[in-house]
């Protein structure tokens, strides 16, 4: 039986890898620690909240206290750590939130687990999960590698490369076994809907404007969550320690096209005239510091461990639609006074 501790689990992204690990390793006890923050939600893990290898733990990875209790409760084999603000405009208004959780959160947790596996690293694991934005911005051409130069340009983006590097520093200063990954934009079910696919897909939803930043120019790379998922479990269990592994999807669009074909599957599943979702974009003022294009190579981690994408976008943003239309609880549960405050200093008053 291992004990694995995953920070951030109530979020879009760990909730996915929660539930996979409950499911698929049922002689693993898995502890998901989250302070739920605004972007961390209970409601995203109710399908296996009793499974009986599932513990949820109420806590603030900056809080040194709370997460030494943690660790003296449990016995960790591996962590793998996702608990993190997330979103790049936020960081943009507070970015002090963001030095907090990812960098000072990050190593109050290699503490923890320096401490707890002092005596034998052997077997041990802290897989960090990282993001394709510690590397700046590309240009037309070129694609994120693990060799490429970290630049980051956002405060979000600084303080994940930030947290990338300290969680390298422990593995070379203290041989803390790590092991780290840096993934491209996601989307799925579950996302809290201030990032693009679903705040469009709500706006959409609701006849409100779609809110395209400068000109919709700027490319992303999509990957679909459980696809994420899918690579950190391989990751976790057959990565190499100390080293890096790129996970993308191979699936550049930019945000003016990403929109149109959301637009037009928004359309059919609303049985709306072809053209009625098109006629709700608008172009507002750019994001500061806005990265032009994010696209990532991925041949390391599908050659070495084998991982690669299973869904085409088309199919996995029609997914994503369907699920965001069948869980309207799920949307207005979220839309909560928090958001509405944010959407209107983000959107409306400027
Ligand atoms: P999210 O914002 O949806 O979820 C973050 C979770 O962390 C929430 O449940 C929140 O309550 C929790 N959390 C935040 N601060 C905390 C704290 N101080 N203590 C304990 N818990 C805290 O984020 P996400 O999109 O699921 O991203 C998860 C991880 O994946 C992050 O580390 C992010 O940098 C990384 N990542 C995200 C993407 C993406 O496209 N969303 C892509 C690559 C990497
Ligand atoms: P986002 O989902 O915030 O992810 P990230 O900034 O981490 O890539 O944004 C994806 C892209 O969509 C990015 O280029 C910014 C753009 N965008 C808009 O045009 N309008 C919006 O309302 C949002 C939230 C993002």
């Amino acid at each position: 039986m291992k004990t694995l501790l995953i920070t951030g689990g109530a979020g879009f992204i760990g909730s996915h890898v929660v539930r996979l690990f409950v499911n698929k390793y049922p002689d693993y006890n898995i502890i998901n620690l989250d302070c739920l923050t605004y972007a961390g939600n209970m409601e995203n893990l109710r399908d296996i909240e009793n499974a009986p290898n599932y513990t949820f733990v109420k806590a603030d990875i900056t809080d040194v206290n709370a997460i030494n209790e943690v660790f003296s409760k449990y016995s960790f084999d591996g962590i793998i750590h996702l608990a993190a603000e997330s979103h790049v405009d936020r960081s943009i208004a507070d970015p002090l939130a963001f030095i907090q959780t990812n960098i000072v959160g990050t190593v109050t947790l290699l503490n923890a687990a320096r401490a707890a596996w002092k005596d034998k690293m052997e077997g041990k694991l802290f897989y960090h999960i990282s993001t394709d934005e510690v590397y700046g911005s590309l240009g037309s051409s070129g694609l994120f590698t693990e060799e490429t130069a970290y630049d980051p340009r956002s405060p979000y983006s600084s303080s994940k490369a930030s947290s990338d590097h300290l969680v390298r520093a422990y593995y070379h200063t203290y041989k803390l076994p790590v092991v780290i990954s840096n993934c491209s934009n996601n989307y799925g079910p579950n996302q809290f809907p201030e990032k693009l696919i679903p705040l469009s897909i709500h706006n959409i939803k609701n006849s409100k404007p779609i809110p395209v930043y400068g000109k919709g120019e700027n490319i992303r790379d999509w990957l679909f969550v459980v696809d994420h998922a899918r690579a950190i479990d391989q990751v976790f269990h057959h990565g190499t320690i100390g080293e890096t592994y790129n996970i993308g999807g191979h699936n550049e669009w930019t945000n003016i096209d990403l929109i149109y074909l959301l637009c037009k599957i928004m359309d059919q599943k609303l049985s709306r005239p072809e053209g009625t979702s098109r006629k709700l974009i608008t172009f507002v003022k750019d994001r500061a510091g806005h990265d032009l294009r994010y696209a990532i190579d991925s041949t390391k981690i599908q050659r070495e461990l084998g991982w690669k994408p299973s869904l085409q976008f088309e199919e996995g943003l029609e997914k994503t639609v369907d699920w965001y239309l069948e869980n309207e609880a799920w949307l207005n549960n979220v839309i909560t006074g928090e958001y509405e405050k944010y959407y209107t200093t983000q959107y409306v008053k400027r």
